[in-house]
């Protein structure tokens, strides 16, 4: 069995992942795109279609990384990577500082400078971007992204699937459930119910209709 890495995706957030993989001693032997992708990224090239993970699988790579911000996207590749054999892996900065009491699952990213405190729970293929903090028992849903600079306090949830933008704020003990998009910049004080976006200071629903 080969030790190298695979990357699913070939763009912006897939660059930032391949060197948390690298900075922790990782080697990335190749990343996975479509057609439209680059033909390398960051010098490792990129194969065009996700029709070559089962060669990848049968040359005997087994340990993946899903590079892809958009939520469902990540989470449903995940699934065919895992169905297909293959584990995944997580990538952390080594500028990042996960509670050892923390508790992680599997595909995630913990970028520079993000903190994860005492309890808090990360599920599955969740995305902890630049500089944000999840503090003590938090517990973040599964494929979730907090975008950069966000501060979640002590106790907050977050469901499957949802997105926090760049800057958020959410106050201590607020539930937020699956596939919310919080907007770039709002401060959440009350309990936010399922699939729904909500911008603002306070967030606030954002009826578009
Ligand atoms: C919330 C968001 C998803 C809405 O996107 P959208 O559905 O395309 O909405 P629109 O741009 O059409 O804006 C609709 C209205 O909401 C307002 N709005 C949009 N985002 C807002 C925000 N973050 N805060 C306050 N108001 C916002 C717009 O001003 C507009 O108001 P108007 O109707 O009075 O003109 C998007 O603006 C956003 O904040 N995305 C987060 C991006 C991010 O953090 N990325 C991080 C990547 S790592």
């Amino acid at each position: 069995m080969k030790s190298e890495v695979i990357v699913v995706g070939a763009g912006g957030h897939a660059k930032v992942c391949i060197e948390l993989l690298q900075a922790q001693g990782d080697t990335v032997a190749y990343c996975v795109g479509n057609t439209d992708s680059p033909d390398t990224c960051l010098g490792i090239a990129v194969l065009k279609s996700d029709d070559h993970l089962l060669a990848l699988r049968k040359e005997g790579y087994q340990r993946v990384f899903i590079a892809i911000g958009s939520n469902p996207v990540r989470n449903k590749l995940a699934k065919k990577v895992i169905e297909a054999g293959f584990q995944l892996v997580n990538a952390i900065s080594p500028a990042a500082v996960v509670s050892p009491s923390a508790s992680l699952g599997r595909g995630i990213a913990i970028m520079a400078g993000a903190v994860i405190n005492a309890e808090a729970s990360i599920a599955d293929l969740c995305i902890i971007n630049t500089g944000a903090t999840v503090d003590h028992d938090c517990v973040i849903g599964q494929a979730v992204h907090i975008a950069p600079q966000c501060a979640l306090a002590g106790n907050v949830r977050v469901g499957n699937l949802s997105f926090i933008g760049v800057g958020s704020k959410i106050t201590p003990e607020i539930h937020i459930g699956e596939s919310v998009m919080v907007g770039a910049g709002s401060v959440v004080i009350s309990n936010i119910g399922p699939a729904i976006t909500v911008v603002g200071v306070p967030a606030k629903v954002l009826n578009k209709f």
